[in-house]
């Protein structure tokens, strides 16, 4: 049932004020400025002992996990990153007892990361899952972890699972910070963050119309560049994946400071850009980034949270803090697929060649 909606795809991007409050709920801790994760099944003696976080996921989940190793750097200062699980599974990985393992899936069937979590296994190390489908083949063969609780997800792309996976992260990343040095101000602070999320992601998706008539604008592009700089280049990989799977567009997503040493050769006005402008300490790096492209005479969509001056449309997003800027920052980057999309007549929900779960090698 889509409920009044055309596409899954619509109505699941229109579900995520709820689904990430679903995500909040019986969790925070306000006493001691923490999270409760009640699956997890790692005592505050494990979460001390861990000195790397290695996340594994495919496609978007593996974006997720990208967000989620900068926010576990961040706020619990523990080294992680994330890798494609199918990439991890064929090079002979060093498997260190260490390391947290996190396998993330919406399915939680997905081959690759299954293989992946299962290897690990064998070779003694601990796995969490950050799984939607409760009861799934990967949320059994780790040693425990976080539901996402985003619902039932129909669309084979993934909107709102995204979103509740880096929430998800965010809640991860808070419980490791406040076992080790993260402040109780700090706490207090990414608690309020996470509080205001359903709301903004409420006004973000009142701006759809705006959208709309954006993606209007761009639909006649061959080709695409999305740019961000650390915490916004994992959501400009995210947006130019989601417009390539909904409207076959080409789309390539490079971090910003990488443009000068190759892809600004692309810059003209037939490839545009999108660019993610958060307000924080990098956002004059990004400004010159987008002059550089402007003197090119490439088209600029931004995604800020001001009034690029350089670019030719902003969508301006709400500021939260700038650890969770992300989680808000994709968002009307999904509708600005979806609208492509259908400008485009495309099959939506069923995208050509993609199934929803991958479980073959
Ligand atoms: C993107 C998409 C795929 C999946 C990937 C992993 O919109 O749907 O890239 O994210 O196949 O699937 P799960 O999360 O089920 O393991």
């Amino acid at each position: 049932d889509m409920g009044g909606h055309d596409t899954y795809m619509h109505k699941e991007i229109h579900e995520q004020a709820d689904a990430v409050d679903r995500a909040l709920r019986g969790r925070i801790d306000d006493r001691f400025s923490t999270v409760h994760l009640g699956g997890l099944n790692l005592d505050a003696r494990d979460a001390r002992a861990v000195r790397r976080v290695k996340i594994l996921g495919c496609g978007t989940s593996y974006h997720a996990g990208q967000i989620g190793a900068q926010m576990i750097e961040e706020l619990a200062r523990i080294p992680a990153d994330a890798e494609p699980a199918s990439e991890f599974r064929y090079r002979n990985p060093v498997v260190d007892p260490d390391t947290l393992y996190i396998a993330v899936s919406q399915s939680g069937e997905t081959y690759d990361v299954l293989a992946a979590v299962q290897e690990l296994k064998r070779k003694g190390a601990r796995v969490l899952g950050l799984v939607n489908v409760v009861g799934s083949a990967i949320a059994r063969e780790t040693d425990g972890g976080i539901y996402v609780h985003a619902g039932p997800e129909v669309c084979v792309v993934s909107t709102k699972c995204f979103t509740n996976m880096v929430v998800s992260f965010g809640l991860l990343a808070l419980h490791l910070g406040r076992t080790r040095d993260l402040s109780v101000a700090d706490g207090k602070r990414i608690i309020a963050g996470l509080r205001k999320l359903p709301e903004q992601i409420a006004e973000i998706l009142a701006n759809e119309e705006e959208i709309e008539k954006l993606a209007g604008e761009y639909a006649d592009a061959k080709s695409m560049m999305f740019i961000g700089r650390v915490r916004g280049y994992p959501v400009a990989r995210e947006a130019s994946l989601k417009l390539k799977e909904v409207s076959y567009i080409h789309a390539e997503a490079y971090p910003a400071s990488e443009l000068k040493h190759g892809p600004l050769a692309l810059i003209e006005p037939a490839m545009p850009t999108v660019a993610i402008v958060p307000d924080d300490d990098l956002l004059e790096k990004n400004r010159a980034a987008l002059e550089e492209i402007k003197a090119r005479s490439g088209r600029i969509l931004a995604v800020a949270h001001q009034v690029q001056e350089k670019a030719d449309h902003t969508i301006v997003v709400p500021k939260n803090e700038d650890e969770l800027d992300p989680i808000l920052m994709g968002i009307p980057l999904q509708l600005l697929a979806y609208y492509t999309a259908k400008a485009m007549g495309r099959d939506i929900d069923k995208p050509r060649n993609l199934a929803k779960s991958v479980t073959v090698e």
